[in-house]
């Protein structure tokens, strides 16, 4: 019954603490065979591992790839932890117990970016921890030797390490721009051109940004990562906007009532630019009496385009 228990709270992913794992800290894996596996007991326990699906293909600064096919551990507390950029991040308990844990912690996905720059490698779609997927977020910095630095898990089976690697030591080594396609620089130019030129907004930017990113395989589409998160966010959204677009049309027709009205009032002749003005001007019953025209005159915003 307490093997059971033992084997059930491991499924989960907690940690079973004990005796038996305080002076385990720096011991070998264990490869022996184990009665109690989950899928074919006989093989070692690393191979038993089951990634989830492929990592994502080589993508970013070109001198990171030969990186890819090694891995880097490092052996913390009862934990080693393996880092093999652009495949995987691993966890094996050390441990002489039948039951050593042993779990992936995520699948190469995609890119960080931040201020146009690569600042880490997100390795999602780990073992199964409740509702969601281990994850793992790896930050690159400058070192004499290629290290893994440190593991922590700042949330619930969200984990953060830190390798060190002399491979981003120069100050552009991390530079998104460089390193992409002509085509894709030209787009990145284009949307900058359109920001200075006031054309879009900042989060226009962002988004189409975000685009070119995307097209170039740097980050993935989000519906590729949380399909049912993101789809009902997604459709959220899209709902916040038409309601929005309702809201300030309705809004709009309030104001070109009123101001209609106070033409009339005033005895300014106006067009009427649609018919639904027309029709809203015969439903409206406001007599707007604090208004002059003179504010009305010296209103140079959009609603004197409306007019
Ligand atoms: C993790 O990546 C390494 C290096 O590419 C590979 O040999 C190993 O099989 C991978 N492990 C899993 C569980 O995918
Ligand atoms: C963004 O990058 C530029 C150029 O590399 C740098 O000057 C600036 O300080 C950075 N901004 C932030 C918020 O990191």
């Amino acid at each position: 019954m307490a093997a059971r228990l033992s084997v059930l709270l491991l499924r989960l992913g907690l940690a079973v603490t004990g005796p038996a794992l305080t002076a385990a800290a720096k011991m070998k894996v264990v490869e022996e065979p184990n009665a109690f596996g989950l899928n074919n007991p006989f093989l070692p326990q690393t191979n038993r591992l089951q990634p989830k699906r492929d990592p994502s293909p080589l993508t970013g600064p070109a001198h990171l790839f030969r990186l890819s096919g090694k891995c880097f551990s490092l052996v913390e507390s009862t934990y080693k932890y393996e880092f093999c950029p652009f495949h995987n991040v691993t966890q094996h308990e050390q441990t002489f117990r039948w039951n050593a844990y042993s779990g992936v912690l995520g699948i190469w996905h995609e890119w960080e970016i931040t201020n146009n720059t690569f600042t880490g490698m997100w390795m999602r779609d780990g073992d199964s921890c409740r509702d969601r997927s281990r994850q793992s977020k790896v930050e690159l910095t400058c070192g004499k030797n290629n290290r893994l630095a440190q593991v922590s898990e700042p949330s619930t089976c969200v984990y953060a390490l830190t390798f060190e690697t002399p491979l981003v030591c120069h100050p552009h080594s991390l530079l998104v721009y460089p390193t992409l396609p002509e085509a894709l620089q030209w787009r990145w130019d284009e949307v900058e051109q359109d920001l200075a030129d006031e054309l879009i907004t900042p989060q226009g930017y962002e988004k189409l940004l975000r685009e070119v990113f995307e097209d170039a395989g740097y980050l993935k589409a989000p519906r590729e990562s949380e399909p049912t998160q993101q789809e009902g966010a997604t459709r959220g959204l899209g709902v916040e906007t038409l309601e929005n677009c309702n809201k300030v049309r309705s809004e709009l027709s309030e104001e070109i009532k009123r101001l209609t009205n106070l033409l009339s009032l005033h005895g300014i002749p106006h067009e009427r630019p649609t018919a639904e003005t027309s029709h809203a001007e015969h439903l409206g019953q406001q007599s707007p009496t604090e208004m002059t025209a003179e504010q009305l005159q010296g209103d140079p915003g959009l609603r004197g385009n409306i007019l």
